[in-house]
């Protein structure tokens, strides 16, 4: 298993392109299984959950051919297979996505029920009743979720049927399910109290691009006039708000300057507001945002909340930069009820942090040392490379493979940056 040996205090300064989002990426590569057409994409992060969803899209029959620049998909002949195996739900949740496409595709499907993880129990309750409400018969069995659809005339599966749902309360993967599961139902749906985040919106232009009839993607009412079927795409991945983050909050962290090319302002406004709260300062145009810190960091609290509210994903981070600053602040996270791992090991490297419910309270600032820790999950091991770089000596951080799953090539980004020799990747052998 690899390791990052960082080697602080260093700053970061420099100027770094943004990646492609892996959570707008992932719903787009499900959306092949909707279409017989080739749906090229553009901007497809290098990163292990992309990995696995191609390789869960194989197993269903689709062909994708990637050079670096543009992946192509196609699913022309579906595989007998319907189903996402256990094996690969189990080590990325994202796996679901493919439920909707396959339902309203083949009218069935079959996907392993995914467990809690690391970051809370995380049910799929809200995908499954509105595949429900679209008129699909659902049945549980042996960890496994089948939707079908009901036979037409002919016998064969029919189609889904256009309906009007409203979501218990918003769910990111749950829209996604519904919105491209809607696009080939027989008349309208109406999908209420959706999920806003900006990937949502950048599937929704990729679906339209495909000949899908939506209006609201990525707004909190959604309506769709189903098609009976999809053509080709080409489409560019919109740029990852979330590393785009974590590395502007690394400049925060370490007193240091740092821009983030291609990078949407407009998707970032909760942090760069919140950044500019702090004492940073924000400068943004049409294609980059830089943040730089020249001033003692002022504690402000935060409390996580669905788009546009501060994004759980930039929550490790953020609490990693108030250790930083001068005063207490309290960070409430709404959306996961154990997303607070990362806080144990940074207290190995000195910080001050209390942890109540689901509620944070962080006493600023502390001088951070470097020391041996362990990722937990995707976020909370960014926000340990960002203490690492914070802090006085040598860190080493373990099972980074969280790491890989989201970060396209971090320790080249890192390089660019400065951190040079600093920052060094080890496997188990060499230590
Ligand atoms: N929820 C339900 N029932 C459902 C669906 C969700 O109760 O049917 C709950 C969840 O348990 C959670 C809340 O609703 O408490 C929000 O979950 P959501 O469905 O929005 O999350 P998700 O689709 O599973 C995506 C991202 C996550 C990100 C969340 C919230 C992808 C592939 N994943 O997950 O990203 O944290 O939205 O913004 O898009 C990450 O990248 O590190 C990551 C965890």
């Amino acid at each position: 298993m690899d390791k990052l040996r960082i080697t602080g205090p260093c700053r970061l300064e420099g100027e770094i392109r943004a990646a492609g989002a892996k959570n707008a990426a992932l719903p787009a590569l499900a959306a092949s299984l909707l279409t017989e057409k080739t749906i090229a994409l553009s901007r497809v992060p290098e990163v292990q959950d992309l990995r696995t969803m191609r390789k869960l899209l194989e197993h269903l029959g689709v062909d994708s051919s990637g050079s670096d620049e543009v992946l192509e998909l196609r699913h022309a002949v579906p595989s007998e297979y319907d189903d996402a195996p256990y094996e690969l739900v189990k080590t990325m949740r994202a796996s679901v996505l493919v439920l909707g496409p396959l339902v309203a595709r083949l009218g069935h499907a079959r996907v392993s029920l995914p467990g809690g993880c690391a970051i809370g129990s995380r049910p799929i309750d809200q995908h499954l009743a509105g595949l429900e409400a679209l008129g699909a018969e659902i049945t549980l069995d042996h960890g496994y979720v089948t939707a079908r659809t009901r036979p037409d005339g002919s016998g064969s599966p029919g189609r889904l049927e256009g309906a009007r749902f409203r979501f218990a309360a918003p769910t990111v993967g749950g829209t996604e399910n519904l919105l491209m599961a809607a696009t080939l139902a027989k008349g309208t749906t109406i999908l209420e109290n959706c999920a806003q985040e900006p990937e949502i919106r950048d599937l929704g232009n990729l679906l339209a691009k495909m000949g899908a009839r939506i209006s609201g993607a990525g707004e909190a009412t959604i309506e769709i006039e189903g098609v009976e079927s999809l053509a080709g795409a080409s489409h560019t991945i919109l740029a990852d708000r979330i590393e785009a983050g974590t590395y502007l909050i690394g400049a925060a962290m370490t007193g240091g300057e740092v821009t983030v090319r291609d990078a949407v302002a407009a998707d970032l406004a909760p942090l760069l507001e919140l950044l500019a709260e702090c004492g940073c300062d924000i400068e943004t145009s049409d294609s980059s945002v830089t943040v730089a810190r020249t001033s003692e960091l002022r504690p402000r609290n935060v409390v996580t909340a669905p788009h546009p509210g501060f994004p759980t994903d930039l929550q490790a981070q953020y609490l990693t930069l108030m250790t930083q600053a001068s005063g207490t602040s309290t960070i409430c996270e709404t959306i996961f009820e154990s997303r607070f791992q990362h806080v144990p090991e940074l207290r190995r490297m000195g910080a001050d942090v209390e942890v109540h419910g689901n509620v944070a309270r962080v006493n600023g600032p502390t001088r951070l040392t470097g020391a041996r820790v362990m990722a937990t999950d995707l976020r909370a091991s960014a926000c340990l490379v960002l203490a690492a770089l914070a802090a006085d000596g040598e860190s080493v951080i373990e099972r980074i493979y969280h790491l890989d799953r989201g970060y396209e090539a971090m320790e080249l980004k890192l390089h660019v940056l400065g951190a040079g020799w600093r920052v060094e990747r080890t496997s188990e052998d060499h230590r």
